[in-house]
Order: C-alpha cells, then structure tokens, then sequence
C-alpha cells in the first residue's frame, strides 16, 4: 500500500500527527517538496518538538526515511535538525537518504527572500517565512540552481557556484544595495558540509522504484497544504513548491501507478499563516480565543495564525484537485463550548453564487462566504476515542463535513496526543 499525505487548507492541518499513526503502517517515508519552511510538530517520548526537512517518520525506529529532489535543502538545517535528533538517541545514519537532485539552498536565497520581502508594497507581501525557499525554487526553474549531488564532483561545483554567484551578486548589488557574498567563504562553508551530505546522498527515484517492486510501503508526507500550492492555491499567495498530489509525483520520481490512496487532512476549522485572503477569517475576539485555545502559534516562524470557519469550498478543491479518497479531521475538541458553528458552502460574488473556487486572486478577495450555521456542543471531546461517544452536534457537524467534501472522514483527532484520535 502506497500512500499520498496531503494538507487540503492551508498547511498546519496536523499532518504530522497523522504521519505518525501512519508510518507505522509504512516502510518507507518520503518528503517530496518544500524544505525548512515547513513545520511538522510531532511527539517525542513526552517531549514535543518540530521537525522542519527531515521526514518526521524518522522518529520511528527501523522505518527508513527519504528527502525527495522535489525538496530544496539548506545544509545548515538540515544538519541542526540531525544534530537534535542524534542528540535524542535517534539513529539517522543509514536510514536517511537525501536525492542527488534536490537543490541546495544557500545563503543568498535566505537573504533575497528578506530582501524581496522588506522592500515590496504592504499589500504585495506574501509573509514568506524567510528561509529563503520561493529564491531557491526560482532559481531551479531558470535553470541556474547547484544541486547535492554537484558535490560529488568539486570542480564542477566550484565552476557552477562561481557562475551562479556572480549573477546573483549582481542582482543583490544593483537591486538591493546588499553588498553579496563572497564566493571563497560560500564555496569553503559548503565544501565543509560535503563529505558528511554525501554520505546521505543517493539516487532516491532508483531507490524508490525498487523498494515499491519489493512491495515496500511508501508514504509520501506532504508540506503545507493545497491553498499554498504554487499552482492550484491563492496564488500568488502561496509557497513556490506544488503542495498537491503531483508534486508527490515529480517531487519524489515515483509513478503515479505505483500510488494506492491518497489521505487529505483538515482541521475542523481553518487557518493561514502569512498574507492572502481568507474569506471565512473569524472576527478578532473569536480569533483570540481559537488561537489561544488551539496553540495557533506557527511552528516555523512563531507568527500567530490566522483563524476562521471551516470553508467547504476550500476542502472540496482539494479533494477534487488531489483525487483524496480519504480524510483525516484534526482538532475537532478545539471547537467545544462555541454555542453554534459556521460553515462555508459557497461563496458570493458579484450577486453570483459560487461552488467552486475561483482561481484568480481578484476574484477570491472579493468572495464572501454563504455561510450555513449548524449546532454547536459544550462537552470535552478530549475522552473521546469512538464514534458513539461524540454528543450529537459533534457528529452532525461531521456528517456535514463529509457531504460538502465528497468524501469520507476516517480519522478524528481531539487531542494532540497519539492516544486522542478516533478511527471510523
Ligand atoms: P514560503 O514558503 O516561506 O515562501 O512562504 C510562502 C507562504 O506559505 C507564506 O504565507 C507562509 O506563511 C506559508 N507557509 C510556508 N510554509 C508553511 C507551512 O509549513 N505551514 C503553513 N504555512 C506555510
Ligand atoms: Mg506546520
């Protein structure tokens, strides 16, 4: 069984908590887009702590984890977070492969991203987080990123980074006013990670296609979610990586025959870290209270995410673009005690109703949402662990969801704890 794990919102569905349950039921775990942007906060023992490049099946003994060429990876992330882990007792060498492919992230993508962010309109800011990953993926697509495995060969690296850099010095320079970077202490910084990347670099689509003929159990964990996607989310709103099934694909090089089943995860309401539209954003005190009682707190950068309902439109887009068969329903007890909840089902535009999301930024700013309002309930749903436990609005609520998404829920979460999921 090869499975797809796909955020159908805007990142922070909780992804990592279902990647957990998950993994167990998987040999190996593949990242296949994004890279240290991402946060997936996963439970460690009693501790909790925040993985941002490493697939967090890593924490999984014996289970062998892949950073696909889809991912754009900074060397100096990348270690801190295998640094922690060692730390912490966790075996990563020999379990942890990172593409040849994947494209290395370097020091003037994290400053370009700064840079571009600092100087553009208010209203133009995307609230990027900084890692420099929209610079590095540009630079992929014009064809003048250095990839890990240029580091098997010196000479070339040292060739194609002193190229590269000079164009970039030149952009940083003329544009910026930013001094640039010295190509000696880049080349020394990154020649000084080489050996030690090396070890972990290997031909991942080889990799993976052989595992799957040996009926290994891939699972493809996704990073942010499906109205982040470069192409299908609220562009240009978004990160610069396809968060949807065929970055999976392209990201990671396997088949699309070869996948089984593709799981999407929601939370219960919404909410969006960093600039764009949000039709179904709470008023502030409501806001307040669901950042304060959901910990709603980015996991990347600290920022407070925003809040709103749960808009149906959203999450059948992403069933509809990703083929979920699927869904996973997070933090469901985060809503307990609010008298009555909304629901997105539509939107209205320009005296039009609309059922399907409307892809042009214009005309997604200007949607309001046609709410339809439905009981809410007072009990704790943290003791939950069955469908019949859940007080009747809960499970109404639910049956809602699952009719506006076209798909069932087999996953309910109430808590952040492993033991707080419900199965149906
Ligand atoms: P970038 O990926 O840093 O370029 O940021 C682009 C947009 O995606 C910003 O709105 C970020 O807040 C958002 N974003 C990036 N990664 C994540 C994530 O893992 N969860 C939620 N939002 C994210
Ligand atoms: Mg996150």
């Amino acid at each position: 069984m090869n499975r797809i794990l796909i955020g159908a919102q805007w990142g922070d569905e909780g992804k990592g908590k279902i990647i957990d349950v998950l993994a167990r039921k998987s040999d190996i775990i593949v990242r296949y887009q994004g890279g240290n942007n991402a946060g997936h906060t996963v439970k460690f023992g009693k501790e909790k702590f925040v993985l941002h490049l490493i697939p967090s099946g890593i924490l999984h003994p014996g289970k062998i984890c892949v950073i696909g060429n889809g991912v754009v990876l900074d060397p100096e992330a990348f270690f801190e977070e295998v640094k922690v882990l060692e730390k912490k007792g966790v075996h990563v060498r020999g379990r942890l492969f990172v593409s040849e492919q994947a494209h290395l992230l370097f020091p003037y993508h994290r400053v370009a991203d700064a840079l571009r962010e600092g100087s553009i309109a208010r209203k133009e800011m995307i609230g990027t987080t900084k890692k420099g990953i929209g610079p590095c993926y540009a630079d992929k697509m014009a064809r003048i990123g250095v990839r890990v495995g240029d580091l098997k060969h010196p000479e070339y690296f040292r060739e194609r980074l002193a190229s590269v850099l000079r164009e970039k010095n030149q952009i940083l320079r003329k544009i910026y006013g930013h001094p640039g970077f010295s190509f000696a202490s880049i080349y020394r910084h990154f020649m000084s990670y080489r050996k030690s990347l090396l070890k972990f670099a290997v031909d991942t689509p080889t990799m993976l296609y052989e595992a799957a003929r040996k009926k290994k159990r891939l699972l493809f964990e996704g990073a942010q979610g499906t109205m982040l996607d470069v192409d299908h989310g609220t562009y240009p709103f978004v990160t610069s990586s396809n968060a949807t099934v065929g970055g999976a694909i392209a990201g990671s090089g396997i088949s699309p025959t070869l996948i089984d089943q593709v799981i999407g995860v929601v939370k219960a309401y919404t909410t969006r870290v960093g600039e764009g539209p949000f039709p179904t954003q709470f008023p502030d005190a409501l806001m307040k209270e669901i950042q304060r009682k959901g910990d709603e707190f980015g996991s990347t950068t600290g920022r407070p995410r925003r809040c709103g309902w749960f808009d149906a439109v959203v999450a059948r887009h992403a069933v509809r673009i990703n083929g979920i068969n699927e869904m996973a329903v997070m933090k469901l007890d985060i809503l307990s005690g609010l008298p009555n909840l909304r629901i997105a089902t539509a939107y209205r535009l320009n005296g039009k109703l609309w059922k399907t999301y409307p892809s042009s930024i214009y005309e997604f700013s200007n949607c309001r949402p046609v709410y339809e309002t439905v009981p809410g309930w007072k009990e704790d749903l943290s003791l939950v662990r069955r469908w019949k436990d859940f007080p009747r609005a809960a499970k109404r609520y639910l049956e809602r969801l699952e009719e506006l998404m076209e798909t069932p829920i087999r996953i309910v979460s109430v808590g952040s704890k492993r033991h707080q999921t419900v199965f149906l």
